[in-house]
């Protein structure tokens, strides 16, 4: 399989269903703006206080999650491969106010483009199915946790690893 080829496809659909998923009624944009929170309650009971946590938020689509996490008191950088869920990130973190930073790239390269370490690093349902290898991309998060740092992948049920 010609890889590169394989994430500009996936890149280019993502970047035509951003639009898409942000008017629809599973992303419920004015619930969104008000409740500023898009986390299921074992999400947040999962990962508690995150109150100044630096936190890492992988696929972050266009960004519902990161700012409520961002909204919660942690300091959030969101990573995706869509230009145009991250351009739409950028633009909700401004409108509603929520500072958070976001940052196009493929998941997997995350290194080559953000040195830190964080606190949580988190990733929800729908993203690693969309990965070739998750070998890079454990080694990848690996890199930017810190040590006594935690993982949660949440899928519908979640579970936490701690590193
Ligand atoms: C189903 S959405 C994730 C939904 C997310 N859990 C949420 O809460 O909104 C999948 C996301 O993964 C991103 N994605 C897919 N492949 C990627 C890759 N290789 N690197 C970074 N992001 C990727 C897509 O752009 C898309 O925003």
């Amino acid at each position: 399989m010609d890889l590169k080829k394989a994430f500009e496809v996936n890149k280019a659909t993502w970047n035509q269903k951003t639009a898409i998923h942000f008017e629809s009624e599973f992303y419920d944009k004015d619930a969104f703006a008000k409740a500023k929170n898009s986390l299921n309650s074992y999400e947040l009971n999962a990962l508690g206080d995150v109150k100044d946590k630096k936190l890492l938020h992988l696929q972050c689509h266009f960004g519902q999650d990161s700012l409520s996490w961002a909204h919660k008191g942690a300091v959030v950088t969101g990573v995706d491969i869509s230009d145009e869920a991250i351009k739409l990130a950028r633009k909700l973190s401004v409108d509603l106010g929520i500072p958070a930073q976001f940052v196009c790239c493929n998941v997997l390269e995350t290194s080559n483009y953000i040195k830190e370490k964080f606190d949580i690093i988190f990733t929800s349902y729908g993203t690693i199915g969309w990965l070739p290898d998750l070998k890079p991309w454990a080694q990848m998060i690996s890199e930017r946790l810190k040590s006594g740092g935690g993982f949660l992948y949440s899928r519908f049920s979640s579970y936490r690893v701690d590193v």
